[in-house]
């Protein structure tokens, strides 16, 4: 199968720079598959201690945007997205609660349809002290044609909410907000097949990427950072997947987060 035309870039590599100038110079209908945990528009910080983790083994310079300019972002990017994506192509954007509703408005006014709406159950919600604790996250589901792109059938009955935990990392380097391999792993095989072009614009640790080489998928990224476009690299280049994979929750290990919220 031949590699679609990716203008500038080649296929299965990590650009740094941000995605806002970069998604405009991909050609169009290049992408097979956009899997994305987009920043927030929170004033969420890289805080070394908010997770109960050692300080020196956080990254820190996750890279936010004001609140005031966050519906305005996401529209530059999905109405990029909605152009990059092959006919048959697909979306899956992360989204807290909080953004939730720019998200969704983006996705209808760029043409894209909806068609599921993922949660994301997971451990560690941070501590609260008069408000619940928030343990899930959106993921949405969308596609440029509903009558045509790519579902396989993986599960018999397919549910919409995932109980997937976060990875623990020991005693290792860690950005504040990677996705579990196992949930990433889950959407590639439903949403592409081998020798597909996946994109993940906001890299982070680079999971995307990751999960895709090792599924056989083609990938590129961007992450505008520098020490998380770093650190995404180095984890490709020594297949850092998971420590922990497998094992869950070690014992000793706290529930909830230390921060609140
Ligand atoms: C929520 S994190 C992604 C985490 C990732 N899914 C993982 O598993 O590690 C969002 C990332 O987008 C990056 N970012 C923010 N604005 C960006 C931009 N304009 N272009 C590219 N990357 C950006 C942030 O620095 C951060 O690393």
């Amino acid at each position: 199968m031949s590699l679609p035309d990716l203008g500038p870039f080649s296929p299965d590599t990590l650009c740094h720079g941000d995605a806002l100038d970069l998604l405009p110079r991909l050609p169009s209908q290049s992408i097979d598959l956009l899997v994305t945990d987009p920043p927030f528009a929170i004033d969420f910080q890289a805080q070394r201690l908010n997770y109960h983790r050692t300080g020196s083994n956080v990254l820190e310079g996750y890279r936010e945007i004001p609140a005031g300019d966050y519906a305005d972002f996401t529209t530059r990017w999905i109405e990029e997205a909605f152009r990059v994506l092959s006919p048959a192509g697909s979306l899956y954007v992360f989204s807290g609660w909080n953004r939730l509703k720019e998200v969704l408005c983006s996705l209808d006014d760029s043409g894209f349809t909806t068609i599921n709406h993922l949660i994301w159950k997971y451990q560690f919600g941070v501590f609260t002290r008069k408000k619940y604790v928030t343990s899930h996250y959106h993921i949405l589901f969308a596609v440029k044609d509903p009558r045509h792109y790519t579902f396989n059938k993986v599960d018999h009955y397919p549910e919409d909410v995932w109980v997937i935990n976060r990875e623990y990392w020991k005693g290792r380097k860690k950005t504040p907000t990677k996705l579990p391999y196992q949930l990433v792993e889950r959407i590639l095989s439903f949403s592409s097949n081998q020798g597909d072009m996946v994109l993940d614009p906001f890299l982070g640790s680079g999971t995307v990427a990751m999960v895709s080489r090792d599924m056989g998928r083609h990938f590129l990224g961007f992450e505008v950072v520098d020490e998380y476009y770093s650190f995404a690299l180095e984890r490709l280049q020594k297949g850092m997947r998971n420590p922990q994979h497998g094992k869950g929750t070690p014992s000793g290990e706290k529930k909830h987060a230390e921060g609140e919220n």
